[in-house]
């Protein structure tokens, strides 16, 4: 599957370049075989916290467990306090010795981002992996209470706010990482510079997700060299086909023909899992898909330049409420 160097081999890289297989079910069991059996081991969270943003469902939920499986003590963040008890009791059910928990935090809500901080400051010595994987494809163009366009808020401007008032949390841990659950969607995007709100044009959500999806990659080398005075790492991914609740719901057509060829939520999760525990040292700043460094673009207009991603950047860090710069 992969050479000395980890690099990728030509069938991996097929798969990749090929998307249907590679993102579905077929790509990622092809792709396991190639991994280590030990890696991450057993016991390879034990004595370490990590934060799951919207893990009351999907993906979200099967990372919390995994890492809870992995010894991890989990808090899942979610926006319904009820769901996320409801998870708890779910995982727990699944294995009694899971250490899970809930906080409440609305990404695209800056006053709920900030309590969820204050809250688990009060609660925590230090904070070792924190993945942002809250996401949704919304039917329409919605606003936030504070006027920002809802997956903007939620994919970008929620996840830099909470990562900034963790960042106490995260210095405290040794080798801290951040994980951004990105898309493949985001392949067919460019660099929302000049509209990130998404005002002008026909809006879709789909567009919105998959835009707000590129952001976040764009963005991970930015974070990587603004944290890395403090030791964290941070890491963008996508988790390729997984069939979630999200999915039935908001691509009920896409669910209806991929159904038989989707990964499970537990396979989507395995990247961000993996990202999380490994003992391998991790380049900060790159773009993963099953556990492997890749390609930020497939298509020549989808590339932008560092004055784009830096002007749009500062747009986002403002509008989030943190300092420019
Ligand atoms: N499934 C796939 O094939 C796929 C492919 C590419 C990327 N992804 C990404 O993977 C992540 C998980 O998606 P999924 O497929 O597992 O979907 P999902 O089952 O719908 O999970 C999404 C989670 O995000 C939560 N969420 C949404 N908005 C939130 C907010 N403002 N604050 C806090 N939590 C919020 C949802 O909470 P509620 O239950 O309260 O709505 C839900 O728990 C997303 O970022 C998605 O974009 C998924």
């Amino acid at each position: 599957m992969t050479d000395a160097s980890g690099t990728p081999t030509f069938f991996d890289t097929l798969l990749d370049r090929t998307i249907v297989p590679g993102y579905s079910r077929l790509g990622f069991r092809f792709r396991r075989r190639g991994w280590p059996a030990d890696d991450p081991q057993s016991d390879a969270m034990h004595g370490r916290t990590a934060l799951v943003t919207g893990s009351n469902s999907g993906i979200g939920k099967a990372i919390a467990a995994g890492l809870a499986g992995l010894g991890g003590s989990v808090i899942l963040a979610v926006r319904d306090r009820e769901r996320g008890e409801q998870a708890c009791r779910e995982i727990r059910a699944a294995d009694p010795a899971a250490d899970v928990s809930v906080t409440v935090c609305d990404l695209s809500d800056p006053g709920s981002v900030a309590a969820c901080a204050d809250e688990l400051s009060e609660r925590l010595s230090r904070l070792d992996v924190l993945i942002h994987n809250a996401g949704l494809l919304p039917p329409r163009r919605i606003e936030t209470a504070d006027g920002h366009e809802l997956t903007l808020a939620t994919h970008v401007l929620g996840p830099l706010l909470l990562t900034d008032r963790l960042v106490p949390l995260l210095d405290a841990a040794d080798g801290s990482r951040v994980i951004l659950m990105s898309s493949g969607g985001m392949y067919a995007q460019r660099l929302a510079v000049d509209d990130p709100e998404y005002r002008q044009g026909r809006y879709s959500g789909t567009t919105a997700y998959a835009r707000t999806k590129r952001m976040q990659v764009a963005f991970t080398p930015l974070l990587a060299e603004h944290y890395a005075p403090q030791g964290i790492s941070v890491h963008s991914m996508h988790p390729g086909w997984a069939d979630t609740p999200g999915v039935i719901t908001s691509l009920p057509a896409f669910h209806r023909l991929m159904r038989p060829l989707l990964r499970t939520p537990e396979e989507g999760a395995d990247t961000a899992i993996w990202l999380a525990a490994t003992s391998a040292t991790l380049p900060s700043g790159r773009f993963w898909h099953d556990r492997r460094v890749r390609p930020e673009h497939y298509l020549r207009r989808t590339h932008y330049t560092a004055d784009e991603a830096w002007r749009l950047w500062l747009f986002c860090r403002e509008a989030a409420g943190l300092a420019v710069g």
